[in-house]
């Protein structure tokens, strides 16, 4: 059955972070219905087992197919790391993912196709970026670094904090060290530190930010596949999420940067 481009886009993540996508959607397609999908209840995935996020991953897209959604968006690194393959051979919708679009974007920009990766454990440790980046460029260099502790700092609004730094000093000392020119922000919570980031590497290196990538590579789907919505009226934008800490609003608000309405609680 073909997707209607009225439709809205599914978009999830493990929480609050895959909002770094959405916002770059809302930049880049201001005309699409936008379903999100945040699983505040079980986050971290980061560190769990692969079983598990398998799992909840494919709960979580089920649900957005209820929804009619005219395409899938796996907004969060350790989902599409673990789970990519199992939610496209289930879904019936065209499905992208922000480590493709990571991979196909830092291929892009590198000069010395050396390359730095970082994320939560389990997107590193599933090597998922390394064979997205050599598939499409086979000399590449991929050095990958798990940065645990940046996801709780983020979350508790650390952006510009001297402790974040020096955690990102630690983390980023030997991928620094072996000369990548391009460092993929790997996680949906790392866009917010990018000037930190960026600061600690260097000038000389380029940042890619997947939910850009993401956006664009959404953009480029939906009008190949004739399902950009021909309405110019403004969209309908509608949060899923299984729990609403306290910091969510404020949080969600940072991550969107724009007021965060229309939150839905979904009791699994
Ligand atoms: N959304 C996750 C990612 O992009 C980060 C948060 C988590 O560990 O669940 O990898």
């Amino acid at each position: 059955m073909r997707s209607d481009p009225h439709s809205a886009i599914g978009v999830f993540d493990s929480g609050v972070g895959g909002l770094t996508v959405v916002r770059a959607l809302m930049e880049r397609l201001p005309f699409e219905h936008i379903v999100y999908f945040g699983d505040t209840a079980r986050v971290p995935y980061g560190v769990k087992s692969v079983e598990t996020i398998a799992h909840y991953t494919q709960q979580i897209a089920q649900f957005l197919l209820e929804k009619n959604v005219k395409v899938l968006i796996i907004a969060c690194n350790t989902m599409a790391a673990v789970a990519a393959q199992t939610v496209r051979d289930a879904a019936p919708v065209p499905v992208l993912d922000v480590i493709e679009a990571g991979a196909q974007a830092a291929v892009q920009v590198s000069i010395s196709a050396q390359i730095g990766v970082i994320g939560t454990p389990a997107t590193v440790n599933s090597n998922a970026y390394a064979r997205a980046i050599h598939a499409q460029l086979r000399d590449a260099r991929v050095y990958s670094q798990a940065c645990p502790l940046f996801v709780p700092l983020v979350e508790e609004g650390w952006l510009e904090h001297e402790v974040t730094r020096l955690t990102a000093q630690e983390y980023l000392r030997p991928v620094i060290a072996e000369g990548v020119d391009t460092l993929v922000l790997g996680c949906t919570h790392y866009p917010l530190i990018k000037p930190l980031l960026h600061s600690v590497m260097g000038k000389g290196v380029r940042l890619v930010d997947s939910a850009e990538a993401m956006a664009q590579k959404t953009a480029e789907l939906l009008a190949a596949q004739g399902l950009l919505n021909p309405s110019l009226n403004q969209p309908d934008y509608d949060y899923y999420v299984t729990d609403v800490p306290v910091k969510f609003q404020t949080i969600g608000e940072r991550f969107l940067g724009r007021s965060l309405n229309d939150v839905h609680v979904v009791k699994w």
